[in-house]
């Protein structure tokens, strides 16, 4: 029986994955342990094409020299190629190329590591002149989100018309221009930071209520449209969008499980860097699907008494209920005082008082109440295009915000 020529791998090493076009998704834990991949600043945080069609390979470089492997696997006792009937040679090995060091092996860099996924969907990794087939394992949640190189915000308040979806889509604006890639995620049957997003699903694609029920690793991956804004907007904003059906997820909340639902979909989808998610006006099953999937809770408060108690609500709720909610490490990293009209005594008044509700949680500058966050939001279009003194203003504050993002995220990793 003639052997099929194992294909040549494509070659991706670590810190050169930004060169190919392939799209870039996290290695999967369980590869990242055996290959030995280590993430580099430098190198997009370790991101790998691992959707490679079948009977493809990449190549992978380790940063370290040798060292023993992680796991050893077991030796082959089955055949990656099974129409093959042995194992099949490798080919060649090329120069692993050091991450960072250009091309050829240097001081520092490994062992080369070539993973292929074979036709029978299962994968192998070869090193030097051994290979292993990896048994098939579904990677579990934990699994695939033991490394998290990007930070998931949850924007809460349990009172409506705060500026929750204002908050998600100019903060995702800002961060876009300060040149993050950025996931919004609308847990908001409403949709409206979808729709301000120009976030058009056609009418048969998946929305994030689709993702939701079906209830799977890695659901959500496609149901992501692009933000319809263009420019950079375009190129780096990505929303898992709403439509109303999303209600129907509420009357699911009572099947065991069901509020882990969102991150089961979300896992090893969002290697992007920042994940909003925009939450709607309650604490119910909707919110809690976020917060369950998320890394920490922004609040957003109208400095009015029914808009501090609602967040006052949201930060009780967070440290009373993260554990209920699988998610002991969640927690409120700020609170960002919107729609402020400075000269308003009662705003005034709150604000004057915000540090004594939310001690060392305040974030500044306050998002003020311009006229031309609304024209903004129905014509459908980023502040900036406006190009008026206000629409600067405003957007200069959520540029000053998108800092302080950036900075949560550093202390974060
Ligand atoms: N800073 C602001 N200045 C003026 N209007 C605002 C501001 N933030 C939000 N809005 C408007 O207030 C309304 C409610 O805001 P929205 O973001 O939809 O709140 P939420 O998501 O909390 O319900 C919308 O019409 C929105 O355009
Ligand atoms: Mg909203």
């Amino acid at each position: 029986m003639s052997t099929p020529p194992l294909p040549a791998p494509v070659e991706a090493a670590v810190g050169h994955a930004a060169e190919h076009s392939f799209p870039r998704y996290a290695l999967p834990e369980h590869l990242r342990a055996i290959a030995g991949v280590r993430a580099t600043p430098a190198a997009d945080d370790g991101l790998v094409p691992t959707d490679l069609p079948v009977g493809t390979g990449i190549l992978v470089a380790t940063r370290r020299p040798r060292r023993p492997w992680p796991h050893r696997p077991q030796p082959v006792t089955d055949h990656p190629h099974p129409a093959a009937g042995h194992r099949p040679p490798l080919t060649p090995q090329p120069p692993a190329r050091c991450p960072g060091s250009g091309p050829g092996s240097g001081p520092g860099c490994g062992a080369a590591v070539r993973v292929f996924l074979g036709p029978d969907g299962r994968t192998s990794v070869a090193q030097g002149d051994e290979m292993t087939t990896l048994r098939a394992r579904p990677p579990s949640v934990a699994g695939v989100e033991r490394r998290r190189p990007r930070m998931r915000i949850a924007v809460c308040q349990n009172k409506g018309g705060s500026g929750k979806s204002a908050m998600v889509v100019n903060l995702a604006a800002a961060l876009a221009e300060a040149g993050e890639l950025v996931d919004v995620a609308d847990v908001d049957p409403q949709g409206n930071a979808s729709r301000r997003l120009a976030a058009r699903p056609a009418a048969d694609q998946m929305t994030i209520s689709e993702a939701i029920k079906r209830d799977a690793l890695g659901a959500a991956r496609d149901a992501y449209v692009p933000c319809g804004w263009g420019g950079v907007y375009s190129e780096r904003i990505r929303v898992l969008p709403a439509r109303f059906e999303l209600e129907n997820r509420i009357s699911e909340a009572g099947t065991v499980g069901a509020v882990k639902r969102l991150k089961r979909a979300l896992a090893g989808c969002d290697d992007r860097r920042v994940t909003l998610l925009d939450c709607p006006p309650s604490l119910g099953h909707l919110t809690q699907l976020a917060m369950v999937a998320a890394d920490v809770v922004l609040i957003v408060a109208e400095p009015e008494f029914d808009g501090i108690e609602g967040a006052v609500r949201v930060l009780n709720f967070v440290r009373d209920h993260a554990d209920d909610l699988n998610n002991p490490r969640l927690r409120v990293a700020g609170v960002v005082p919107s729609r402020v009209r400075s000269g308003l005594g009662v705003h005034d008044f709150q604000i004057a008082g915000l540090d004594e509700c939310f001690p060392g949680l305040v974030w500044s500058p306050h998002i003020r109440e311009r006229a031309v966050v609304k024209a903004a939001a129905d014509s459908v279009a980023p502040l900036r295009s406006l190009r008026t003194a206000p629409a600067r203003e405003v957007a200069e504050d959520f540029d000053k915000l998108a800092v302080q993002v950036r900075k949560l995220m550093e202390v974060a990793a």
